[in-house]
């Protein structure tokens, strides 16, 4: 098969969806890999290092895409790339199609197989490939949490680590899933009073047993989320409902409570956000301040630290994009269950449940 590696044109993107020893790999399967030039620049990888991994180089995106039977990519195809989409395509990326009407009509309407690395599920309910960015965007959070809260920026001017003698700040985490439990350490590490909020018990009786006395567990309901997001300098969201579109948990009333200054980190954006008042920014312009709290709502926070995250996705990417290669998209789904999951649109349908129903449509997958 031949495999494309586009260079990514969302805004600040700097990852690349392969790195040279995973198109090494692809080679020594038989397989055949084309870079665009300069696709891997930004994660410290140069055509040179393609090249002498077996890959060609092609100097324009139009070439990688039409020359290619699988595209890997890391973000969802932007409307720029929207031409590139056919119907014998197979597109293997992040998608987060349940709050994405318009790219999930381009899918359909151009017969896309398109995959959803947020999809892929293990029989344990566990996102393999969504678990890498979470870890990454999770840590992240953290950082830029605290830089949301300088007062330049707006923020209430709360070191979260306080100072001897001088209490330090509150952090809030809503959801206890891999990126929260990753935000819960960096912030707990710097020395922040952490509470974190879930629904599912066997996970906070997990959080509890691993965190010790780090953080405060706290089982997530409208009362217990509104006092601990009243409470808080610094709120992460991150609640997943897989494939759908995140819950609204926080109203703009609550965040008209919250403490002047305080900053919300919504990491669940690129499933639309966790409270009334996030709307998706990037990393050019991240935050804006709405209702007295600094709000960060970068849907591809991993893209600010390439060099890890290239590295995190494709260690986790790789055993699946190959499967498809060795055995063809529907051989390789029949194979294996947690790529079947991946599926989220085929021969102009939904094929992923909660996508379908996030958006109100019907689902049909090629494997029942
Ligand atoms: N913005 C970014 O750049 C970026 C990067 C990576 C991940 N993410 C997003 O971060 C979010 C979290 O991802 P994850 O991998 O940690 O998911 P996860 O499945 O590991 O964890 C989600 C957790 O949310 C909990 N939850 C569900 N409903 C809840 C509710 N009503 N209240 C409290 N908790 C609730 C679940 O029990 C689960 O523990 C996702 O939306 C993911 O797409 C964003």
């Amino acid at each position: 098969m031949v495999i494309g590696i586009p260079t990514e044109i969302k805004p600040d993107e700097r990852r690349v969806a392969l790195t040279p020893a995973g198109a090494a790999a692809f080679a020594h399967h038989g397989h055949r890999v084309i870079v665009q030039s300069g696709a891997g620049a930004g994660s410290g990888f140069s055509d040179r290092d393609y090249r002498a991994a077996g890959a060609r180089i092609a100097e324009s995106a139009a070439a990688v895409w039409s020359g290619a039977a699988m595209i890997l990519k890391v973000k969802e195809p932007q409307p720029a790339e929207y031409r590139y989409l056919r119907p014998d395509l197979i597109l293997f990326t992040y998608l987060h199609l349940a709050a994405d009407r318009r790219l999930t009509r381009e899918l359909t309407r151009r017969r896309v197989s398109a995959l959803g690395y947020e999809t892929v599920q293990l029989e344990d309910g566990s996102l393999p490939l969504l678990a890498p960015m979470s870890e990454v965007a999770g840590r992240l959070a953290v950082q830029v949490g605290g830089w949301c809260l300088q007062a330049q920026n707006g923020g209430d001017g709360v070191l979260l680590s306080g100072a001897p003698g001088v209490r330090p700040g509150k952090v809030t985490i809503i959801g206890g899933g891999i990126a929260g439990l990753n935000a819960c350490r960096v912030a707990a590490g710097v020395g922040a009073e952490v509470t974190i909020l879930d629904v599912h018990p066997p996970r906070l009786r997990y959080l509890s047993d691993i965190l010790g006395g780090q953080a405060i567990t706290v089982m997530s309901n409208r009362a217990t989320l509104e006092e601990e997001v009243r409470a808080a300098d610094l709120v992460i969201g991150a609640v997943l409902v897989p494939g759908a579109r995140a819950p609204r948990l926080i109203s703009a009333r609550t965040v008209a409570k919250m403490k002047r200054g305080a900053a919300l980190v919504d990491l669940s954006i690129d499933q639309g956000g966790v409270s009334e008042t996030s709307r998706p920014t990037t990393h050019r312009r991240p935050i804006y301040i709405r209702g007295g709290v600094v709000h960060y709502c970068v849907t591809n926070m991993p893209g600010v630290v390439p060099h890890t995250s290239t590295y995190a996705l494709t260690n986790a990417t790789l055993s699946y994009a190959l499967e498809i290669a060795d055995h063809g998209l529907l051989d390789a789904g029949a194979r294996n269950r947690a790529l079947r999951h991946g599926l989220n649109v085929h021969d102009g349908k939904i094929a992923h449940p909660a996508v379908a129903e996030s958006l109100r449509m019907k689902a049909a997958s090629p494997w029942n």
